[in-house]
């Protein structure tokens, strides 16, 4: 069991689960106790297990097959404990109680792994002098602050591999194929694979389009003798404000056009399985990065990746900011140059 001299790390993961996150518990964990000696507690399903004092100890054994697992071992939810003024039905202060539950617990420092949602919540914990290290996660790479998040590369990979499956659908039967990939308020993964996958129209959220545009841009291929067409969507693409799913474009298409279209939606499909090695090494430093910041004593920041190295940056300049696509970024340069339609 654990002896009180020693520093005590709490580990919890929140918000989608994604690939990589068991890669990073690992990293945060193997560091704490075979290059700190510190202990570490696993906290169950995000800050609900905070309120509920639901935890168990991590041994060497817990982290065995932890690198190419997907998900989480720990299990996540969407708690926000500061959410509307962060009150439990018999009227007390989360945030308040997992302060108390954490030092009953004996946790010197809090690492939590989520997205946009969490890095808000462990900025405001950090505000209250809770000590805090946060790692960024999501697939959609919209934490802003880090280059990449962990997570990002596989669902890349998967969306890529999707894609290149449907060309054989699109080309045997002449076909417009349209994709819808993950990202609301993000067009990274429909970025990087509609690009990978060799799209010839690519949908943002963050480059508005004009449907008209996109049924021109089929009919100038076919005049060209391109018999079929691979089309990328983020799901959060809209028009004036509606969201627009990938069956609305498929249908605008196939009117305006007359060409058969079909849509595939790869939803949580993205967010599933092993994750790449790319995303494993980059987990595993950052998760080890964060074990290292708490060793040295500073809390209320967030781990980063920029250009090679990893860094950390203050809690309270990532959140409420979104890492978003812009017109200049050279996949979208060069994707126009090509001939490739972004809306
Ligand atoms: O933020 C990651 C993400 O996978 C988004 O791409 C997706 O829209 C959302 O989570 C789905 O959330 P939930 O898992 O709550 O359905």
């Amino acid at each position: 069991m654990f002896n009180d001299n020693k520093m005590r790390i709490g580990i919890l993961t929140s918000g989608g689960d994604c690939p990589g996150i068991n890669a990073t518990i690992r990293g945060v964990c193997k560091t704490a106790i075979h290059h700190y000696g510190m202990d570490v507690l696993g906290i169950h399903d995000g800050f609900l297990g905070l309120l509920t004092k639901d935890v168990e100890e991590i041994t060497d054994k817990s982290l065995s097959g932890l690198l190419n697992m997907g998900g989480t071992f720990l299990g996540t939810s969407r708690e926000k404990p500061f959410k509307k003024g962060g009150m439990t039905p018999d009227g007390i202060h989360k945030p308040t109680l997992i302060a108390e539950n954490m030092k009953e617990l004996g946790i010197d420092c809090l690492v939590c792994i989520g997205g946009n949602g969490t890095q808000k919540t462990a900025a405001k914990f950090a505000a209250m002098g809770v000590n805090i290290v946060s790692v960024p996660k999501t697939i959609d790479n919209d934490i802003w602050g880090t280059d990449i998040s962990f997570g990002f590369d596989t669902a890349v990979s998967i969306a890529t591999d999707a894609i290149d499956r449907l060309h054989s659908t699109a080309s045997s039967h002449k076909r417009v194929m349209v994709i819808e990939v993950m990202g609301h308020k993000a067009g990274w993964i429909a970025l990087y694979s509609g690009m990978a996958g060799g799209g010839d129209v690519i949908l943002l959220p963050e480059i508005p389009f004009d449907i008209n545009n996109i049924t021109e841009a089929i009919q100038n291929r076919i005049h060209r003798g391109k018999t079929y067409s691979i089309i990328v969507v983020a799901e959060g693409i809209q028009t004036d404000g509606v969201k627009r799913p990938a069956a609305y474009i498929a249908e605008e298409i196939e009117r305006a056009t007359g060409i058969e279209t079909r849509e595939t939606v790869l939803g949580y499909i993205q967010r599933g399985g092993s994750p790449t090695p790319f995303d494993r090494n980059l987990s595993t430093r950052m998760g080890g990065h964060a074990t290292e910041l708490i060793a040295d004593g500073m809390f209320g920041r967030m781990i980063a990746l920029k250009g090679d190295e990893i860094s950390s940056i203050p809690l309270s300049e990532v959140a409420g900011k979104l890492n978003l696509v812009t017109e200049a970024h050279d996949l979208v340069v060069q994707g126009r140059r090509m001939g490739i339609c972004f809306g």
